[in-house]
């Protein structure tokens, strides 16, 4: 999508350099950084310290990061190893180990001496086919969004809610739970958009400045309002993202996902998730049970970090010193709350059968 009116995906190859080029995300929205990723520390710090982040990005960050080891050693050790190295730096978006095992699975069997041009081949197809699968959520989820617009007033927009940033910086492009935004708007329709800020890494500012930069009408609020607009019936959709779904439709995604998609049950708001096909784990079926719940550094709910009035970009404490704090964070929304999961494919139930109607190759 576009920044300042250029073109950007949220990585590329740079042919001279040979290397990745990221956005470093840890300074969005006040600062926007390109950064390249030279080394495979590099990369293993890029995703768990969430200069990349989203399943998605997480997982075309980490083909390319396959395609530097098979650079410098394309022997099996080196695959393996680079396998395991990259597959620790964050457990719950499935898509890391989704595209690790895609890659070593397409390296292993051949020559070592063509393993370097096939990896990066390999993780250039990786995020075209991100840009593809997203491309087309977005025109599956258009079709809610028209639907729901035929029944409201002339002249009021369609209002949407969405929680964390499960946008084009969560992607290669596109994002997923806004690509259906991004469609809409590019069609005309009449939208506005609630961007929960999602503490404790808000990143909602981080969907605040793409849904800006693209001219879409947007508001941001406190993580807690949106119970109370569901109430007042100011929100006609919810439409989030997902680190990880399970193969009955259970959905993992940031921290308080799944108070708000209670909020819209008791609300009889439609709640949506913008499922990539790459983003489900067909392994597991029991959500809460079974998915590995990242715990994150707990500076992250002591502190925020903000723009000062001298636009110096901040850290600040907010807690007591020496207050215990928690910071786990995703939570699991079970298929019952779910009303439907807008996939590359088309729309279905959050359930076995749903998935597996619309994926019968992968269930
Ligand atoms: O911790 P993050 O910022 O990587 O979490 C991101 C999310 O939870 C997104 O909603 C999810 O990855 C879907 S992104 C298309």
């Amino acid at each position: 999508m576009k920044v300042n009116g250029k073109h950007y995906r949220s990585l590329w190859w740079n042919e001279s350099a040979n290397v990745l080029e990221i956005i470093d995300q840890r300074w969005l929205p006040h600062d926007f950084r390109e950064q390249p990723v030279r080394s495979m520390q590099d990369f293993a710090d890029a995703i768990s310290e969430m200069r990349v982040r989203g399943a998605p990005l997480i997982g075309a960050t980490a083909a390319y990061g396959m395609a530097l080891a098979m650079l410098e050693d394309p022997s099996d050790a080196n695959l393996n190893g680079a396998w395991d190295f990259l597959e620790k730096t964050r457990p719950t978006a499935i898509n890391l180990r989704w595209a690790l095992n895609r890659c070593r699975d397409f390296l292993t069997p051949l020559p070592e001496v063509e393993r370097a041009a096939a990896a990066l081949k390999l993780a250039h197809e990786i995020a075209d086919e991100d840009v593809e699968i997203n491309r087309n959520i977005g025109l599956n989820g258009l079709k809610i969004i028209k639907d729901i617009a035929a029944k409201k007033p002339a002249g009021e927009p369609v209002q949407l809610l969405t929680h964390c940033n499960a946008g084009w910086l969560a992607t290669v492009d596109w994002g997923t739970a806004t690509s259906p935004m991004y469609h809409a708007h590019n069609e005309n329709l009449n939208l506005h958009v609630w961007v929960d800020e999602t503490r404790p890494r808000n990143q909602g500012a981080i969907t605040a400045w793409e849904l800006g930069s693209h001219g879409v009408p947007h508001t941001y609020i406190t993580d807690n309002a949106g119970g109370h607009l569901m109430q007042h019936g100011q929100v006609d959709m919810v439409i989030v993202g997902t680190d990880r779904t399970t193969r009955r439709g259970d959905v993992c995604n940031k921290i308080g996902t799944y108070l708000k998609a209670l909020a819209a049950k008791d609300n009889g708001v439609p709640f949506y998730v913008a499922l990539p096909s790459p983003t489900v784990d067909w392994t597991v079926s029991d959500g809460v049970a079974e998915i590995p719940i990242e715990q994150r550094d707990l500076s992250e709910t002591t502190h925020i970090q903000g723009k000062t009035t001298n636009a110096d970009i901040e850290s600040v404490q907010v807690t007591p010193d020496a207050t215990p704090a928690g910071n786990p964070a995703f939570d699991v929304t079970p298929n019952h709350l779910v009303t439907g999961l807008i996939t590359e494919r088309g729309v279905c139930a959050a359930s076995e059968e749903g998935l597996a109607g619309l994926f019968p190759e992968l269930a």
